[in-house]
């Protein structure tokens, strides 16, 4: 579990750079792959973010949510598969709670806001990885 999320994260990282490199060389290569992750979704899913679920939700890879109920953004994946959360976004069933207004996206803005949420997904507390074991010390 812990050694997939690694592989995930180093693969974030790894695309990341790609990602920079190919902003760089965009101009002439022209259109880029379907395939490869997108960094302007991710980036656009990131103002998304922002703008309509900072005021509760933490949206960055640190800190606590402004709203102590809201699950930070970067914990969501350890719920459910956030591609299932891109169609609740579009269909606007994201929660059922009452605390959480609801939202109804586009698709290509749901699926944004999934690309900018994976982006910065970080894996489950230390205490479930073998090599953190603190109490053999
Ligand atoms: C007004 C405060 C508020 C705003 C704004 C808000 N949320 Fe939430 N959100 C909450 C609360 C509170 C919960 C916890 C609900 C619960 O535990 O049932 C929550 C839970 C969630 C969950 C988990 C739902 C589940 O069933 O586990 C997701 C996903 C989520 N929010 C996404 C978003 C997104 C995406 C946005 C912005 C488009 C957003 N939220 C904006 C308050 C908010």
């Amino acid at each position: 579990m812990m050694q997939t999320w690694k592989v995930a994260i180093s693969v974030v990282g790894t695309l990341l750079l790609a990602g920079a490199a190919m902003a760089q060389s965009g101009a002439q290569s022209g259109a880029q792959p379907a395939t490869r992750p997108d960094m302007r979704a991710i980036k656009h899913g990131g103002g998304l973010a922002k703008h309509y679920c900072s005021v509760c939700h933490a949206i960055g890879p640190l800190g606590d949510s402004p709203n102590p109920l809201s699950p930070p953004f970067r914990e969501l994946g350890r719920r459910y598969p956030l591609d299932d959360l891109q169609e609740s976004l579009v269909e606007g069933i994201v929660s059922g709670h009452p605390a959480m207004p609801q939202f109804v996206f586009q698709a290509a803005d749901a699926n944004d806001l999934v690309a900018y949420l994976k982006s910065i997904q970080v894996p489950a507390a230390p205490k479930t990885s073998p090599s953190a074991t603190v109490t053999s010390h």
